[in-house]
């Protein structure tokens, strides 16, 4: 049977790049998966969130909030299992044992650790250079089957697999099952609406760039509207797009949120320029938005019942870490 896993940094608030390439696809899974009598299992890797210097205040509000939008999002927890790593300990514990079936070269090859650390590379915290081998483990703890993700994560998860493989190898045994990522074709990646060559992110440079399902109305509005674009008229065909990228980013956010293919949203907008385009996106990511983050800001007035959320998930996601970490520990030699 099928098993879904996938976790989200509670580094700050859900934006347009982790909803259309991640969290939407979370919600699609948690229905096709389940259909087939597989699991689903979601959580905020709060664990994750300390790679890089975050106030103990604004990681608990942030891991509240991050659950909130994702209940709202459309994550059922009664229908999937949601929590917080940080209280399923097995993680940690197999992050550990992993730590000595990876190797430094494999780590060093990271793009990830390179663009987060940049200059800094003495600076930077082991955690974020350690980070892939417990994302590893994340994953490895729940013979996960298809990780459903961004782009940007896919270096992480052949980790995973080279890690899987190593251990099973070594010791001689079929403990690990190989994960496969699961990467939406239409909206891999989501970049920057300032600059289409950086992807978006909670620490690309300008506000403006950044699409928070907090934001207003309003603040959505805007920035589609000065979302950066050139002057030509829309093609008709993706491929007359391939020097345009901010034209592409935004005809691909477009197509993601109305569950449409590009080429199709296209056929609607050849010969037009931007200045129709952009107000329609606006408006359809006000359409689409809105109502989740209404939902969110609701969620939030009980902070209790969003805990209990994460309490329950934790419950169920420990009963079904523990003996695979017991069987890990075993197989390693460990005296328990
Ligand atoms: P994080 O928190 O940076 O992002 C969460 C998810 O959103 C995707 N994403 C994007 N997709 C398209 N375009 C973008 N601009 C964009 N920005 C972010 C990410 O690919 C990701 O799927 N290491 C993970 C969290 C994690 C995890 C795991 C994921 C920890 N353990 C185990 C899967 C399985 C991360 O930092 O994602």
């Amino acid at each position: 049977t099928k098993r879904v896993v996938s976790g989200i940094k509670p580094t700050g608030n859900l934006h347009l790049g982790n909803y259309l390439g991640a969290v939407k696809q979370w919600v699609v899974q948690q229905d096709d998966i389940q259909a087939e009598g597989g699991e689903t299992l979601y959580f905020v890797a709060d664990l994750h969130g300390l790679t890089e210097w975050i106030s103990p205040a604004e990681l608990r509000a942030n891991t509240i909030e991050m659950t909130a939008t994702l209940v709202a999002a459309g994550i059922d927890p009664d229908r999937s299992i949601l929590f917080n790593q940080a209280r399923v300990t097995a993680h940690s514990e197999l992050g550990w044992l992993l730590n000595n079936v990876a190797r430094v070269g494999w780590l060093n090859r990271m793009t990830q650790f390179k663009d987060k650390a940049g200059k800094n590379r003495e600076g930077a915290s082991v955690g974020l250079y350690d980070y892939p081998v417990l994302m590893a483990a994340d994953v490895l703890l729940y013979n996960t089957t298809h990780v459903p993700v961004g782009e940007d994560q896919k270096q992480h998860l052949e980790l995973a697999r080279d890690i899987a493989t190593k251990f099973n190898a070594d010791y001689e045994t079929d403990l690990f099952t190989l994960p496969e990522p699961l990467v939406s074709a239409d909206a891999p990646r989501i970049m920057s609406l300032r600059d289409a060559s950086a992807k978006m992110s909670k620490s690309n440079p300008s506000e403006q760039s950044v699409v928070k399902l907090i934001d207003s109305d309003e603040v959505i509005a805007d920035k589609f509207r000065k979302a950066k674009t050139d002057p030509d008229l829309l093609p008709d065909t993706i491929e007359a797009l391939a020097e345009r990228p901010e034209a592409r980013n935004l005809l691909t956010i477009f197509a993601a949120l109305a569950d449409r293919k590009p080429a199709d949203v296209l056929r609607d907008y050849a010969g037009k320029g931007f200045g129709v385009f952009k107000p329609d996106l606006a408006d359809l990511a006000v359409a689409t938005l809105a109502p989740i983050r209404d939902e969110m800001v609701r969620l939030l007035d009980d902070r209790a019942a969003i805990d209990a959320i994460l309490e329950q998930g934790a419950e169920k996601a420990r009963a079904l870490a523990a003996p695979m970490l017991r069987r890990t520990q075993e197989t390693m030699g460990l005296m328990l």
